[in-house]
């Protein structure tokens, strides 16, 4: 379907229903031009928190509209396509989780926002790579902690809060493929340039960063620092909002080892949402995101906690 049609209708629809549009960075341009908030994982869950809309279009993937949900049991929660999954929550199996958390008792369990409302429900604090070190913090150092599904996050949060976590043997799929050989050889070239990273990456990338944060943490950290050049190690889409809010400054992909078209690290669960799938599920007002009342309850808890420490 040609934009030129779809772009006015997805608009006009919006209105008349009385939508909202949310995308996260990694969503493909179109999405992100037409969205009317666009955040990390953190921002999308407050503005879901407090948005007056009647119905929610979710650009992003299934944990971040089902966490939207949970926030707004009374408004409609639709997402592009279903099929927006997330290989950190896809790796964290309820039943196999249960069965690990049992073997720590008496551990406080933090999960990071990327997993399911049932794991969410089996969790004290859930936490975003925007407040995951402050979440850490608030717990009493006397107490030990499950940390999941996220082993890279985690051993990021290790390092900085000096606090031994008990990992779930979890990782992004695009965050743990960033090449270390092709990253030197950039840097190599391009010897002034400041390395960016998300803290999902493995550690020898982190090791190699300036600057570690959320996507908007990224964003925030190139638009204030001096240099000119930087290597960004998260997923490509980011890199649209930056080259608007830094024009004069170049902005190098990390490569990734994987050899793609774009030599670059795409998600392939967020880039299944496209702007025609937008416009048909705006349209029909599906797929709807659905959770089940007492599973909600449990799971809303631990984001509360976090919304009141964030
Ligand atoms: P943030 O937007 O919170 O940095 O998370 C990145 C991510 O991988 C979302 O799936
Ligand atoms: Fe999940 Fe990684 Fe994709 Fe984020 S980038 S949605 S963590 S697979």
């Amino acid at each position: 379907m040609d934009k030129s049609f779809l772009i006015p209708e997805i608009i006009r629809l919006k209105q008349e229903k009385n939508a909202v549009i949310l995308a996260h960075y990694y969503q493909n341009e179109e999405i992100q031009e037409i969205a009317d908030f666009i955040g990390d994982s953190l921002e999308l869950s407050k503005k879901a928190q407090n948005t007056n809309a009647d119905i929610i279009v979710f650009a992003g993937v299934h944990f971040m509209a089902e966490t939207a949900k949970i926030l707004n049991p009374d408004k409609k929660v639709i997402l592009p396509d279903l099929n927006a999954g997330c290989s950190l929550a896809d790796g964290c199996d309820p039943k196999d989780f249960k069965i690990f958390k049992e073997k720590y008792p008496d551990h406080v369990v933090v999960t990071y926002i990327n997993c399911s409302a049932e794991i969410k429900a089996m969790s004290d604090l859930v936490c975003t790579s925007s407040n995951a070190k402050k979440i850490i913090n608030s717990i009493p150092s006397d107490k030990e902690i499950i940390f999941a599904p996220d082993k890279n996050l985690g051993n990021y949060l290790q390092k900085q809060t000096q606090r031994e976590l008990v990992l779930w043997d979890g990782s992004c799929v695009v965050h743990e493929a960033f090449s270390m050989e092709k990253l030197i050889e950039i840097y190599n070239k391009n010897p002034t340039a400041k390395i960016a990273a998300h803290p999902e990456s493995e550690s020898h990338i982190l090791k190699a960063a300036h600057y570690i944060g959320s996507t908007s943490g990224i964003i925030n950290f190139i638009k204030t620092d001096p240099a000119a050049v930087y290597i960004v190690a998260t997923e490509a889409g980011i890199l649209h909002e930056l080259s608007k809010a830094v024009p004069d400054k170049t902005l190098i992909p990390a490569p990734s080892t994987e050899d793609n078209s774009c030599a670059c690290s795409e998600c392939a669960f967020m880039k299944v949402n496209t702007l025609e799938k937008l416009y048909w599920c705006l349209k029909n007002e599906s797929p709807e995101i659905i959770v089940n009342e007492s599973l909600r309850m449990e799971a809303l808890k631990p984001i509360q906690r976090m919304l009141e420490l964030s």
